[in-house]
């Protein structure tokens, strides 16, 4: 079975979210079953020297994009046993940003293009399934159904579009079509890509792929609703019959406090006073209280809404009258930037605040820190409470998305369960998770028994992977 995964990001080149992690972890996990996974993404100036300078020109050519055309580097590399191929044209991709550029709808227009023009320079690597992700390379399916529909090498390829975040949709001005996309204006149409005076990209995927997923059970039923639909619940539910959630996994030889690099003690259930030396010595370094008996909460996230800052804002100051520590690692909107600046100046030993996006210092808090905040407004998978259970530092979540479909709330007659949940988005709701999770600290064994349920979770990617080698078994059939 021969799969090309399509996607804006991967690590380890290039990565500014969860879909970087997954473009990297679902390939490799497909090859060790035996799948001929590939990856395929664009050559962004901020991918390091050091994997540039190990790049192989595949081939050259040219794009059709609109009435121009435009030049196409095809390159490659294998990292880990994963091929994976590279777009190169400068005019598009060597710029200091990834996203946010005023001609997004161009870059990507052009991207999903050259994708297909590729598979015609990959030897005898014909994909039974184009994999796309997100929005950038939503129209790839409906370019490969249009643009290549008489062409006998691209007529048994099928696609599967998974969305990581219906938020972004890659909405453009409906001009897009004839003069970037080669479509007619036939496509501007409430069954194809038009959305209200617009045509979006995400709605591509949707209409025109295969099949349909996205990264947890719950988001796909989500989705369906208003509420989580980004106006394209109606639509979703039209084809609910192609729809599908298959929840993310972590990949544990990235993710193990036990041979971690980044961390300074690494441990496991059994070593964990390991982990408190952890804790100790961030304390030490975050000039807070050194003291293994205060509970220690960790936020490692982007600073956006849809991680449920509100939340946690609404109650900072009585938060901060508790005797806790917060530890926070993130960057994002200007204005959560400040809020969490301005408390962080006020109590220094309460809060500390770190404005980055700094992977060593992640790993720290995760292995330093009791309990993890992550009470998202909305959450598609969610990677940060994965890993945070693997460290085990026990995730405080709102039941959304895919931190309903991973995280059970400990319930102290059973002894079952691996972290706090609250229901509503109420800042109160989520004040009573914390005191829970803050009552339960006292008491050690029940919190040693918690932490053993979290560190024995298993979310690594083998039983995603195989739903998804079903997926692409029976698309092929
Ligand atoms: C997006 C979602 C996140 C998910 C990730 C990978 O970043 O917001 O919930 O885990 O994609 O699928």
């Amino acid at each position: 079975m021969k799969i090309l995964f399509v996607a804006s990001e991967a690590y380890p080149f290039i990565k500014t979210g969860g879909l970087g992690d997954v473009a990297y972890a679902l390939p490799k996990a497909l090859r060790k079953m035996g799948i001929d996974a590939r990856v395929i993404i664009p050559k962004y100036s901020g991918i390091p020297l050091s994997f540039r300078n190990c790049m192989e020109t595949v081939a050259s050519f040219t794009v059709p994009v609109g009435w121009r055309s435009q030049y196409c580097g095809l390159q490659h590399l294998t990292y880990d046993e994963i091929p994976y191929y590279f777009i190169d044209n400068e005019y598009y991709f060597e710029r200091p940003e990834i996203y946010g550029c005023y001609d997004d709808g161009e870059r990507y227009s052009y991207f999903s293009k050259a994708i297909l023009e590729s598979i015609k320079y990959m030897g005898d690597f014909v994909p039974d399934i184009i994999h796309c992700n997100d929005w950038h390379c939503g129209i790839v399916p409906a370019l490969l159904k249009d643009n290549y529909k008489d062409d006998e090498m691209y007529s048994k390829i099928k696609s599967v579009f998974t969305i990581h975040n219906l938020k972004y949709q890659g909405v453009f001005p409906k001009e897009i079509l004839g003069e970037l996309l080669n479509l007619n204006y036939g496509y501007n149409s409430d069954d194809a890509l038009k959305f209200y005076d617009a045509v979006s990209f995400m709605k591509g995927g949707i209409v025109f792929a295969d099949a349909v997923t996205t990264v947890s059970e719950t988001y796909a039923k989500e989705i369906q609703t208003p509420f989580y639909g980004e106006g394209l619940d109606g639509l979703l539910r039209s084809q609910s019959d192609k729809l599908y959630g298959i929840v993310n996994g972590i990949d544990y030889e990235l993710y193990d406090p036990k041979v971690d690099k980044k961390i300074l003690y690494n441990y496991d259930y059994e070593t964990r006073k390991q982990k408190t030396k952890n804790k100790l010595k961030l304390q030490c370094e975050l000039c807070f209280t050194v003291n293994e008996d205060i509970p220690m909460i960790g936020i490692v996230t982007r600073l956006v809404k849809q991680k449920g800052l509100d939340l946690i804002v609404e109650k900072l100051q009585e938060l901060l009258s508790l005797p806790i520590q917060i530890v926070l690692l993130g960057n994002g909107d200007e204005y959560y930037e400040d809020i969490f600046k301005y408390y962080a100046s006020i109590y220094p030993s309460r809060i500390s605040t770190n404005i980055i996006f700094d992977e060593v210092l992640a790993q720290k808090i995760y292995a330093a820190s009791d309990m993890f905040l992550m009470p998202s407004l909305f959450e598609p998978c969610g990677i940060g409470q994965l890993i945070a259970l693997k460290y085990g530092s026990i995730p405080i979540v709102r039941e959304t998305g895919g931190l309903k479909d991973t995280i059970t709330p400990y319930n102290k007659y059973t002894g079952t369960g691996n972290g706090f949940s609250f229901t509503n988005y109420s800042s109160d709701d989520l004040l009573e998770a914390i005191d829970r999770a803050l009552d339960l600290y006292k008491d050690k064994d029940s919190w040693n028994k918690l932490v053993r349920n979290a560190m024995n979770s298993n979310n690594s990617w083998e039983n995603s992977a195989e739903n998804y080698m079903d997926l692409y078994s029976n698309l092929i059939d």
